[in-house]
């Protein structure tokens, strides 16, 4: 596929940030931020700018540098063009970073019923992103896909993760008992750090493909690595107008006036509202089905990313803001009446999409009562609500803000992406914290892997065990007999 040039896709295609509504002039003074509150920052955003340049200059930021690797690009794209040509199922193994990114762009990029189609609507195989260890779901798809024509990825840039080794160790038995080691083998690709790890070493010794995930470059921020890429390129989706949208984003974000950033002023305007107004509920909301999964994927970089209970000196900060995932209109029917009357405590973000890229016609109808939604489209009508409902939460002194897309193809998407990654990595040097770490997590995995026996951790165990113990007393049974 011939790579795209930059300047051919960027005409009319900016991505606009819109966060008027923030502002005390808009929703009033008991949650709305004043000028005296940016200039406060502006002293902490300066610093940060400052190390943010540098770390770009000394190589030091990985996802940064994502979306420039075309030799990793071509690579991908070299291997999912051949894998592709005898396969029906792709089946991606991997969790949190490792496969909402992959998800996301499935979600936004192909065909809302991709899997549903006939083989021969589709230009790629169908694809099952298995994220959790459900045994239900698990055996379903291994029992849907046909092991000989099926691609299986194993995503895990640690490659020590439970789940996901679990996953394929239960998965490689089914396809080697069906095809036999070295056809299985062929078809599978392991996608995980270049350096030493438990799943390189077993690519290594049994021959899978294999597609590195710079050390520098951690889970929730790997999306423009091979760990979107691959299933991305797989979908036939094209990564390198991802990559420009990517690219032009970064370009866009060197600006060192906040103002002019979008992922600076972003950035500034979440922590503000967070520190200084109580808004400590981060909601996301796009007025777009295909954005579902971009909110998930956004939901676990900012959890994950800013939830720390130490700042970089050891100081106890407990920092971070909730991230919600909500859909539009959808949830104006389920969640809207708890952000316009319940706490001051959240601010919403719209996603909303100019054009959807099809027209639904209501028709004109002859019924009185109806007539005003006669000739209207459906995506007129979707934003609509997404601007009536912005208008409501306004009038009601609610915070929200907007990103408007001008529509969803590679060049939009891998921006936004670049955005989001930035604005939470900018953020978290607001909080003072590291964004890239995940201590929290760290210590679920140790007692899992303790519990399961794993030599070393074995009073961990232990502990637990004794834990368990002590709740008895707290626990009801409905059936105490
Ligand atoms: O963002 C992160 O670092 C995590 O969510 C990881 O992606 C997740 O824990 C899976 O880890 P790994 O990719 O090592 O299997």
């Amino acid at each position: 596929m011939p790579r795209c040039k930059d300047i051919d896709l960027v005409k009319g295609m900016d991505i606009r940030l819109d966060y008027s509504q923030m502002m005390s002039e808009f929703i009033g003074d008991k949650c709305g931020i004043t000028e005296k509150d940016i200039a406060s920052v502006v002293p902490q955003a300066d610093k940060i700018i400052k190390t943010i340049a540098r770390e770009r200059k000394n190589n030091k930021l990985g996802f940064y540098n994502l979306p420039s690797d075309m030799e990793s690009a071509d690579k991908i794209r070299e291997l999912a063009d051949s894998l592709r040509q005898n396969c029906d199922d792709l089946v991606v193994l991997g969790i949190g970073g490792s496969a909402l990114g992959g998800k996301a762009l499935f979600n936004a990029l192909c065909h809302p019923l991709h899997n549903l189609l006939p083989k021969n609507k589709r230009k790629a195989p169908r694809v099952f992103f298995l994220d959790n260890i459900d045994p239900v779901m698990c055996q379903a798809v291994f029992g849907i896909v046909n092991p000989e024509k099926t691609v299986t990825a194993v995503v895990s840039k640690s490659g020590t993760t439970v789940e996901t080794i679990s996953q394929f160790l239960i998965f490689r038995d089914i396809l080697e008992r069906r095809t036999g080691k070295s056809a299985s083998a062929e078809k599978t690709i392991v996608i995980t750090d270049d350096n030493a790890n438990p799943l390189r070493t077993l690519a290594r010794k049994s021959g899978y493909h294999f597609l590195p995930v710079p050390a520098n470059v951690g889970g929730r921020y790997s999306v423009l690595s091979p760990v979107g890429l691959f299933p991305a390129a797989m979908l036939d989706i094209d990564i390198f107008e991802l990559m420009a949208g990517a690219r032009y984003m970064a370009e866009k974000c060197k600006a060192d006036n906040f103002r002019q950033n979008p992922a600076y002023m972003a950035g500034i305007i979440h922590y503000i509202a967070d520190t200084k107004k109580g808004l400590h509920i981060a909601v996301t909301m796009p007025y777009c089905d295909g954005l579902k999964e971009t909110a998930f994927w956004f939901r676990q970089i900012w959890a994950e990313s800013l939830g720390k209970e130490k700042d970089l000196n050891g100081k106890t900060v407990n920092a971070g803001q909730t991230p919600i995932a909500a859909l539009g209109a959808t949830d104006q029917h389920s969640q809207l009446q708890l952000y316009a009357e319940g706490p001051y405590d959240k601010m919403v973000t719209f996603w909303v999409v100019e054009k959807p890229g099809v027209k639904v016609m209501i028709p004109k109808i002859r019924e009185k009562e109806f007539t005003y939604l006669g000739g209207n489209t459906l995506g007129g009508l979707v934003n609509i609500e997404a601007q009536a409902t912005q208008l409501a939460l306004t009038e009601a002194g609610r915070s929200s803000m907007s990103l408007t897309l001008p529509e969803i193809n590679p060049f939009t998407i891998g921006q936004l992406l670049f955005l989001l990654e930035l604005q939470t990595y900018f953020t978290g040097g607001l909080y003072n914290i590291n964004p890239l770490d995940q201590p929290g997590v760290e210590a679920g995995k140790r007692y899992t892997k303790g519990l399961l026996g794993k030599p070393g951790l074995k009073n961990k165990a232990d502990i637990l065990n004794n834990w368990q113990n002590k709740i008895k007393s707290f626990t009801i049974k409905t059936n105490n007999s």
